[in-house]
């Protein structure tokens, strides 16, 4: 049986394995946010890790109970979903059915998280968190969660003296009372109902429970024995329940209501949410406190009128208005053919009324509230400089204008050189030069991914966008251009004559160029290649220089500098484009003494000097016409 031995110790050894890692099943760190409030506890968990249906356990020492809708709205829970923050929130009363309450001042909460990953259910226990509120219990409060009302209420105030603690054991939670004698009473706008007992209640959905100092009630909304009902104007849900025990000749009665406005908030045009709840939801009560805030924040009413919110009486109505941006609010963006983005306000709200004997009481109500769609408008602002050669735009996607608030806009900048490939050029006949930027912008919403596309031109005009034009100057030996680069000059060629100017064309011939980014500067030598001569006489002649600027893609001549300088010389010998060769002699060495230039002439002896003057003459004729021994050379 060693064989049989071994696999159960292996079997053993699997089970431990399993068993050790259910146990540490830990959620990562900064996903997971517990807080005590005054008047609950709160877990937030990231939906990044829980996925879009995350449950939730409660536990105590009877077991694990999986928190759905209606449970949460019988047992004092509350749950929220928020994808823009994109966390999951969890909301629980001090007196949820799971939580462990010492003397009314120590709450114990502990719950697991039950997470889909990779198809697989798994549980994260959430560590206990005990929470102690410092804000001392009211003889009543009521609360106005999203999903339920509960009120509960000091039972030494609400029971004669000498009532003994037994009186009201039957009262304890379901699951440990088995009979009672006390009953419950619902009560309707114009109908009392005929009494039920409690375990018939609980049955019912209505949660009923005793704890060290306080009875507490809770009813989810829309139970049959609730009533809906206007009260100036704003819809009020209302229960209404008694209990009582008949002992002996006494009889014990509790009169437990909540009323809650159901107002689901108005959105103004001037960029309030208004939410109203009547003055008089209960009845011979007083003195109005108010505290207001968003996301549990209480806040004192000025503190409150400070940042902007307007709380007001009107028509027996308590109107709470909430300016559009306040702080702690969630901005959601939509697309739905166009870019809407809408606000949502976890509104809490406390009041606190006394009655004529200063017995408080404190309401605490808890709604979301969520503007409509708001147009969300994506403007581009043309900041473009033309002599920054770029374009530059700021896009905004812009929040409605407040009255008192200045505006929220988002903006990027963009910065596209003109000569960029994306940027269209268009050239019109009136020697104007269009430069056309067309932006797709495109918008992501979060979570959900939905694009939205948002198309904007920018276009920038350059008029006047005439070819460049050198600046010319005449130097002793030669003529030198300059030109300051515009950003445009890049839409024509540069050429002597046919050929293009570059370089390679500087050096074959003898052009001195330098080109920078600011400026291009040619220096063209006399007698280089590209010069035509006039006026040849003994006293010097003109030298014109030609560049000529051609259309980048015609190579069609759209403008030229000419610059013609006079040059002075003792020699020469040039052919001009006519066929005529021109020659200038210095005869000085040529001739003895005394001989006279004017008397000389070419080997052909008709061919005389133009021009003479002491020691020089000038020949000029046609290179066609003469005698091929003669041609070149002048006899001297
Ligand atoms: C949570 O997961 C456990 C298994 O880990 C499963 O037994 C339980 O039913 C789940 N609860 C819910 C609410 O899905
Ligand atoms: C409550 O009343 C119902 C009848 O309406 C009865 O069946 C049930 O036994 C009663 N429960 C207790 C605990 O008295
Ligand atoms: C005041 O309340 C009455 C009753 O609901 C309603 O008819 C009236 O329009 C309200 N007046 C204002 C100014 O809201
Ligand atoms: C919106 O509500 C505020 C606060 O009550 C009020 O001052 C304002 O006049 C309202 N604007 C419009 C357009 O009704
Ligand atoms: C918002 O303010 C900025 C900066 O003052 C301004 O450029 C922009 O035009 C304003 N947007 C709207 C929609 O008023
Ligand atoms: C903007 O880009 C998107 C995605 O490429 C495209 O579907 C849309 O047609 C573009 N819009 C325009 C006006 O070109
Ligand atoms: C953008 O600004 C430039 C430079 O100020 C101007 O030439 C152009 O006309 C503007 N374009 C538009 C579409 O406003
Ligand atoms: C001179 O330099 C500029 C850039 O600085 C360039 O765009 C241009 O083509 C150059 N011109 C010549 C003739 O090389
Ligand atoms: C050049 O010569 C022509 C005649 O050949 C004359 O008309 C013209 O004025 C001269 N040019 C100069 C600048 O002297």
């Amino acid at each position: 049986m060693a064989f049989g031995f071994a696999l159960g110790k292996l079997f053993l050894c699997v089970a431990l394995l399993l068993w050790s890692r259910a146990e540490t099943a830990v959620i990562p760190d900064g996903v997971l946010r517990m807080e005590c409030h005054d008047r609950y506890f709160m877990i937030a968990v990231d939906l990044s890790f829980t996925g879009d249906e995350p449950h939730f356990e409660a536990v105590d020492e009877t077991g694990a109970y999986t928190i759905t809708q209606q449970y949460a709205a019988q047992c004092g829970y509350s749950i929220n979903v928020h994808p823009l923050p994109g966390h999951v929130e969890l909301r629980a009363s001090y007196f949820s059915c799971q939580t462990q309450n010492k003397d009314d001042e120590m709450f114990t909460f502990n719950f697991n998280l039950n997470v889909t990953q990779e198809g697989k259910e798994v549980t994260y226990p959430l560590q206990d968190k005990t929470c102690s509120p410092s804000l001392p219990w009211s003889p009543r409060e009521v609360t106005c969660e999203t999903n339920y009302m509960e009120v509960s209420v000091r039972s030494e105030v609400t029971c004669p003296s000498g009532t003994k603690k037994d009186d009201w054991n039957s009262l304890k939670p379901a699951h440990r009372s088995t009979t009672s004698d006390w009953q419950v009473m619902f009560q309707t706008d114009d109908e009392q109902l005929p009494p039920i007992n409690i375990s018939d209640a609980r049955k019912q959905g209505y949660a009923f429970l005793l704890t060290e100092g306080r009875l507490v009630f809770r009813a989810p909304y829309g139970q049959p024995e609730s009533f809906s009902t206007e009260v100036n104007g704003v819809p009020v849900e209302a229960v209404h329940a008694t209990i009582f025990s008949r002992q002996s000749w006494v009889v014990l009665m509790v009169d437990l209501v909540a009323a809650c406005s159901m107002d689901e908030g108005l959105y103004n045009e001037s960029g309030y949410m208004l939410w109203e709840t009547p003055e008089m939801l209960y009845p011979n009560l007083d003195g109005q406190q108010i505290n207001v805030g968003l996301k549990g924040q209480l806040v004192a009413q000025p503190v409150a009128e400070e940042r902007g919110y307007i709380v007001g009486k009107q028509n027996n109505t308590i109107q709470i208005c909430i300016p559009e941006n306040a702080e702690r609010r969630y901005r959601k963006s939509a697309v739905e053919d166009d870019l809407y983005e809408f606000y949502v306000y976890q509104l809490y709200l406390e009041q606190i009324l006394v009655d004529e004997d200063r017995v408080e009481t404190r309401i605490r109500s808890l709604r979301t509230l969520a503007t409509p769609l708001l147009p969300s408008p994506i403007f581009a602002e043309n900041q473009t400089v033309l002599e920054e050669h770029m374009f530059t735009c700021t896009s905004e996607t812009s929040l409605k204008t407040y009255i008192v608030h200045p505006n929220n806009t988002h903006g990027y900048k963009l910065k596209v050189p003109f000569e960029d490939p994306v940027v269209l050029q268009q050239f019109s006949k009136t020697d104007a030069l269009h430069y056309i930027l067309n932006i797709n912008y495109t918008l992501t919403v979060l979570p959900e991914k939905d694009l939205y596309y948002h198309m904007e031109s920018v276009v920038a005009l350059v008029t006047d966008v005439s070819p460049p034009q050198f600046d010319a100057v005449c130097t002793e030996s030669g003529i030198s251009f300059k030109l300051d680069h515009r950003p445009f000059d890049y839409l024509w060629e540069i050429t002597i004559d046919s050929d293009l100017l570059t370089s390679e064309l500087a050096d074959q011939h003898g052009y001195t160029m330098i080109n920078d980014s600011d400026s291009l500067l040619l220096e063209v030598p006399l007698f280089s290649h590209g010069y035509e001569y006039k006026n040849v006489s003994l006293k010097g002649f003109f030298g014109t220089f030609e560049i000529i600027m051609r259309d980048l893609e015609t190579s069609e001549v759209q403008g030229s500098t000419i610059k013609t300088c006079p040059f002075s010389t003792t020699e020469l010998i040039m052919c001009s484009t006519d066929g005529r060769m021109t020659v200038v002699a210095d005869l000085a060495l040529a001739i003895p003494n005394g001989g006279n230039p004017a008397r000389t002439n070419l080997r052909d002896k008709y061919c005389g000097p133009k021009e003479t003057d002491g020691s020089r003459a000038l020949f000029s004729f046609s290179s066609t016409a003469v005698d091929p021994q003669s041609s070149s050379t002048v006899k001297m």
